[in-house]
């Protein structure tokens, strides 16, 4: 079955680097471009070029050497923004601009002190004067999670008219349910004239914990861009995880929709943003997680020792990561033990297996983890014969 394209918007070195304490320098934002690029991801956003040189020259510099992706800058709706972003990518083989304003009656009351009528105005002319200086023209309606249906409809329409590609429906404040958010999308396909003329994008917050769950709602109901970041990195809860919403797609072949991310260079991917930004991942994290693939507890080790697929719906090796590890805690079991066991080069026998598993509880219950050190030591202090 021919699969729909959902593009990959990378937002790691904008929305990703606002959180608190991970500013990033041009130079390691250089490397984690290339590294996107090479990933596959279709859109770098590279920056906001008007908030600071720094970000400017990253801008820039990023536009020079990325080869593939498109990449973005974000404004907002202000006509400096906009000649400030054209300029940071004049140098990109595929120049985006990002523009947009807040669409909620919140955002329109007290952020603008300003009415419906006007944010239109103001919208519509972001992007007529950014299609001056590019082709390609993203329009943002923020906090569009928040956003009465019908007005973001009349917005939308307005954007497409002036020349928008693509229609991003931020969950700002990760507010939305992923059956109002999936209904959102749905609405806007149906009700938005000129639709078929711009690409929706999900760009989704997960202060609910809900990011991932929101962007697969989006793209099931007709979206077909996923603004994500590398390990979910964002201000607050933060991002849609990038590794998380690639592999959903691939997992559900059934769902018709995959990305162009080459998933084998998702970890090694992860581990260098995590280092770059200090900020470690979380160990539970799903796909990028240190346990991601690592099992601990008896039933389960000894299933996945008998056939990988019992506990595991993923291919360690499709994400980058070597193989699954087997944990020997004091809730392992001897399968688990004579596992480890032969890969540090002891063939144990039943009998033999025996006596080193009851050496191995008493040590297992005072340590947390039993590595594969101790093992010699377990049997060694067995006084058993073993051929290693
Ligand atoms: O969350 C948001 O609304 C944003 C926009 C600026 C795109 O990050
Ligand atoms: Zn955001």
């Amino acid at each position: 079955m021919s699969k729909d394209i959902v593009h990959i918007f990378d937002t790691t070195l904008r929305d990703g680097e606002q959180v608190p304490g991970c500013k990033l320098d041009t130079e390691q934002k250089l490397v984690i471009a290339e590294r996107l690029d090479e990933l596959g991801v279709d859109i770098i956003e590279a920056g906001f070029p008007i908030s600071s040189p720094g970000d400017f020259n990253s801008v820039d510099q990023i536009s020079k050497i990325v080869k593939n992706a498109t990449v973005c800058g974000l404004t907002r709706a202000v006509k400096k923004d906009i000649e400030v972003a054209a300029e940071a990518l004049k140098n990109a083989k595929r120049p985006r601009i990002h523009t947009g304003i807040g669409t909620s009656d919140s955002h329109i009351k007290h952020k603008f002190n300003s009415n419906r009528e006007a944010i239109i105005e103001r919208a519509v002319e972001a992007v007529s004067y950014a299609k001056k200086f590019v082709e390609d023209v993203e329009f943002y309606a923020e906090d569009a999670g928040r956003t009465d249906n019908d007005f973001l409809a009349r917005v939308c329409e307005a954007v497409i008219k002036a020349g928008a590609t693509v229609l991003n429906i931020p969950d700002t404040t990760g507010y939305c349910l992923p059956e109002e958010y999936g209904a959102k999308m749905k609405y806007l396909k149906e009700n938005v004239k000129g639709i078929h003329k711009a690409r929706l994008s999900c760009h989704c917050h997960n202060d609910l914990g809900l990011a991932t769950a929101n962007s697969i709602a989006g793209v099931v109901n007709g979206a077909r861009q996923i603004e994500c970041t590398i390990n979910g990195l964002g201000e607050r809860a933060g991002n849609t995880s990038l590794e998380e919403v690639v592999m959903i797609l691939r997992q559900h072949p059934d769902l018709g929709l995959d990305t162009n991310v080459n998933s084998r260079l998702l970890y090694d991917t992860s581990q260098m943003v995590s280092q770059k930004m200090g900020v470690m991942v979380q160990p539970n994290k799903a796909i990028v997680g240190a346990n991601a693939f690592a099992h601990s507890s008896g039933i389960h080790q000894d299933g996945v020792i008998k056939n990988r697929e019992t506990y595991e719906i993923i291919d360690p090796a499709d994400v980058g990561v070597n193989e699954s590890s087997i944990v020997l805690t004091a809730r392992s079991g001897r399968a688990a033990l004579a596992y480890r066991a032969k890969k540090v080069g002891y063939e144990l026998t039943k009998v033999q297996l025996d006596v080193v598993y009851q050496e191995f509880l008493n040590y297992a219950d005072r340590k947390k983890e039993v590595m594969d050190e101790d093992i010699h030591e377990i049997v060694e202090a067995s006084k058993i014969n073993i051929e290693s």
